[in-house]
């Protein structure tokens, strides 16, 4: 498992990259690493915008059967009041486009989000491949 500081515009990109690596690694698909870049990189963007910078942990996951990768973003920020209503596509506390959460989710497997107000945020996604 590998960690990621996300406190600015580069690490973001550095996560970014660190996923695509990983899964080119575990041979996924091209389509399938477009897909986990993409999803890293609007989480990864989170974690640095709403919740004030945090980190990623990335590692591979195995369910018995597959292997896929496990990504988890950390933050002490603020936290997510109403999660359904920020999962929804358009939904935005930033006048930004409000697809980055339901994105990610489209894009993975597995997206599990644990927040709570006033400690911060979780995001655990993973792609079985
Ligand atoms: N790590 C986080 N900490 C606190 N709030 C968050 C976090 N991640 C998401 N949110 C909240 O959920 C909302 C929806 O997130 P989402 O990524 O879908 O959209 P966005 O970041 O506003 O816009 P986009 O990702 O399209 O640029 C955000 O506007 C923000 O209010
Ligand atoms: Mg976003």
């Amino acid at each position: 498992m590998d960690r990621f500081e996300i406190s600015t515009e580069d690490d973001v990109v550095r996560a970014r990259t660190a996923a695509r690596r990983l899964a080119e690694n575990l041979a996924f698909s091209l389509i399938d690493k477009t897909r986990i870049a993409t999803a890293v990189s609007e989480l990864a963007r989170n974690t640095l915008v709403h919740g004030g910078g945090g980190r990623m942990v990335i590692g591979e996951a195995a369910n018995g059967t597959t292997t896929g990768i496990r990504c988890t973003f950390t933050d002490a920020g603020p936290g997510i009041g109403d999660i359904d209503q920020a999962m929804t596509d358009g939904f935005t506390t930033n006048s930004s486009l409000g697809h980055g959460l339901p994105g990610a989710k489209r894009l993975m497997d597995e997206f599990k989000v644990e927040s709570n107000v006033g400690q911060g945020t979780c995001v655990e996604v993973i792609k079985w491949k």
